[in-house]
């Protein structure tokens, strides 16, 4: 994983999304002059933003000039804005589920103090029976791409919590880890994460995937680029052994320490037990 994943670099081939900073809006809504999260690269913007929003998820907008040092975007048709206000004890506790299957680490989540505000998954037989279990609803989506951003972009969720495809790690599965086309969903997890400016990232994968030296470079190198720390929760997340299920959680966050909830463990307890991408 590298930073241009989060943070990539304009161009005028298609459209883009980001999480940006607005530096000087402009009241007239004619072109406002904003800058990217991560590199704080600065360019403008043509379009209409809310008023007082300071940090925005723009989801499909097009770079129309690039020969200054700020580059042109304009908004499209099919762009989405959307404010992220800052995080606070309330929204932590908000989470997406993505990757969902039928919703057991959700269900997990709720029992430790969240709130399941959305299910998502690529494959709608599985969101079928979660609606069926749970009343939150779903989207049908893929996590390597954008369709999931407008989402996590309109849902005021602090947090976001995936079981990322287990096959490139698991017994029953190839293990041919990154070189598996499905490894891909941890990076794009992380991805919508930090684009949906969440507090914390709660990681789900069979045991295998901890030991895994691809998963852990990715989320080392998400770590090191972000600032997101990567502390072991030690299993207060496990989905209910009587579900019959496998995989354990593993906890990515932002310095966001006094938000956790009583069920998660104390933030002492998960730096004690902070071993890198370690899964619990
Ligand atoms: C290991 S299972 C998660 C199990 C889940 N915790 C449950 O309770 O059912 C992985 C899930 O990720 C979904 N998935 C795989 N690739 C995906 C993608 N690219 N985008 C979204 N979901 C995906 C699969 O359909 C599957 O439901």
């Amino acid at each position: 994983m590298d930073a241009t994943i989060l943070d990539p670099p304009f161009t005028t081939k298609g459209t883009m999304s980001l999480l940006c900073e607005v530096m000087i809006f402009d009241p007239n809504q004619g072109v406002h002059h904003l800058r990217t999260a991560l590199k704080g690269r600065m360019f403008r913007l043509e379009g209409v933003l809310p008023v007082d929003a300071t940090v925005l998820l723009l989801v499909g907008v097009k770079v129309v000039e690039m020969s200054s040092d700020r580059p042109l975007m304009k908004l499209a048709q099919e762009s989405q804005v959307f404010p992220k206000p800052s995080l606070n004890q309330q929204s932590m506790l908000n989470v997406v589920e993505l990757c969902s299957g039928i919703g057991c680490l959700g269900f997990g989540l709720e029992h430790a103090g969240f709130t399941v505000l959305h299910r998502c998954d690529i494959n709608d037989r599985m969101l079928e029976i979660a609606r069926n279990i749970h009343s939150a609803p779903t989207t049908v989506g893929d996590v390597c791409n954008d369709s999931l951003l407008p989402v996590i972009g309109a849902l005021n969720c602090g947090s976001i919590a995936a079981g990322v495809a287990c096959q490139p790690y698991s017994r029953l599965g190839d293990r041919k880890h990154g070189g598996d086309p499905r490894s891909l969903t941890l990076p794009g997890v992380l991805r919508l994460g930090f684009l949906g400016r969440c507090g914390i990232i709660i990681l789900e994968c069979v045991d295998a995937a901890g030991s895994c030296a691809w998963v852990q470079g990715v989320v080392k190198a998400f770590e090191a680029i972000t600032g997101y720390q990567v502390p072991c929760c030690p299993g207060h997340l496990a989905p209910s052994p009587d579900l019959g299920c496998q995989e354990k959680p593993m906890v990515v966050h932002t310095d966001a320490s006094e938000y956790w909830p009583s069920g998660m463990g104390t933030d002492a307890q998960m730096h004690s037990n902070a071993n890198g991408c370690q899964f619990a």
